[in-house]
């Protein structure tokens, strides 16, 4: 049985015990979609392409130059070390003249090795799992599913119980504008050529990227997200850029990860035809057949935040069952979506 109901290239399969009773409840989508109220503009809005031939060459793309090369020619995140980002990652897109072969398209392509949804067993629910090899830096798929406003991501937050299963992903990117250099990049007569680069840093050490109650917290000191073209968004340097992402009705196989305090996955920020962030996950180390996948909801570098003052949301925070050796005990929480005015 395929979960994703042949929406992914290959099947995602489904444990045998679990095709029954224990099914999980939800509607396949590859990637984001817009959620209710949400400004459908930034999904239609399309990043200009390339002109080149065949695949894309450092030397010669402008998709490339404008930031350099995100992946190596084994299809490798290799400007993203989990600690060593400083530059976003843009990926050739629909307008590009690039064959589908192009070294810059990766996570557009979706789903390339073999996965499986299973129940763990345990109080986590469902997990995922490696059915091959997954070599380290090589992406293994999205965090995909409604991109909604945070007056609805806030609605959604207050509705959950404490008992029940939590997936809404806020990113936070942290802007702060500097030059880019475009000296080697000749403007293209008639299209727009980014002028700006916004770069995003944790606010506070390291809060970057969140899901509410359990907090995701990249480690990034140094990412940047930069924009195609000032006319992109409309934000001010410092400024944070939210987007918040909900699989739980409407998801991809993403919404099956669980939180490890020892994860085998990172997740960064990719953008492909528009501003609208892919929040891509991609191997931390190399993953071998039957391994549970699993990313830190608080960032594989970042500290777990403290207890909160606040007793509503400390009675909210769920234990970690992880089985890490040095698993923090809970899960990673955040505050911001049960603030009245977060
Ligand atoms: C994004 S979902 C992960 C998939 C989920 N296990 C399922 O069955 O659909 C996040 C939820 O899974 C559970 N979870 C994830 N990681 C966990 C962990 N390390 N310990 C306990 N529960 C966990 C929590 O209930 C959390 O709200
Ligand atoms: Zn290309
Ligand atoms: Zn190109
Ligand atoms: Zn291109
Ligand atoms: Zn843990």
């Amino acid at each position: 049985m395929d979960v994703s109901e042949g929406c992914e290239n290959i099947p995602i399969y489904l444990d045998k015990r679990d095709r029954k009773e224990r099914s999980p409840v939800f509607q396949y989508t590859k990637c984001n979609i817009p959620g209710p109220g949400t400004d459908t503009e930034d999904f239609v809005s399309q990043f200009q392409g390339c002109d080149c031939h065949s695949v894309c060459l450092p030397d010669t793309c402008p998709c490339i130059q404008r930031f350099g090369p995100s992946y190596n020619n084994e299809g490798q995140l290799i400007c993203t070390t989990i600690s060593l980002c400083d530059k976003p990652v843009y990926e050739c897109n629909r307008e590009c003249k690039c064959s589908i072969q192009c070294s810059n398209r990766i996570v557009q392509i979706g789903v390339q090795f073999k996965l499986q949804v299973r129940n763990t067993d345990s109080d986590k629910g469902f997990g995922l799992y490696a059915l091959e090899t997954i070599p380290k830096d090589h992406f293994v798929c999205e965090y995909a599913g409604e991109v909604l406003t945070q007056e609805e991501a806030k609605r959604r937050t207050k509705a959950l119980k404490h008992a029940d299963m939590n997936y809404i992903f806020v990113l936070r990117e942290h802007i702060h504008l500097v030059q880019a250099d475009h000296s080697n990049v000749p403007p293209k007569e008639g299209k727009h050529v980014a002028s700006t680069e916004y770069r995003h840093e944790p606010a506070n050490g390291n809060i970057h990227v969140a899901l509410n109650e359990d907090m995701h917290v990249t480690p990034n000191e140094n990412m940047h997200v930069h924009l195609a073209s000032n006319e992109d968004i409309q934000l001010a340097p410092n400024e944070v850029l939210t987007t918040y992402i909900d699989p739980t009705r409407i998801g991809n196989v993403g919404r099956f990860i669980n939180h490890s305090c020892g994860p085998n996955l990172y997740i960064v920020p990719v953008r492909v035809d528009n501003s609208v962030p892919k929040l891509a996950l991609f191997a931390s180390r190399d993953i071998f057949a039957g391994e549970e996948l699993s990313f830190n909801y608080s960032g594989s570098s970042g500290p777990v935040p403290k207890s909160t003052e606040n007793d509503c949301v400390v009675s909210l925070r769920k234990l970690c069952h992880c089985g890490y050796a040095d698993c923090q005990g809970f899960l990673p929480f955040d505050e911001s979506l049960f603030d009245s005015d977060a």
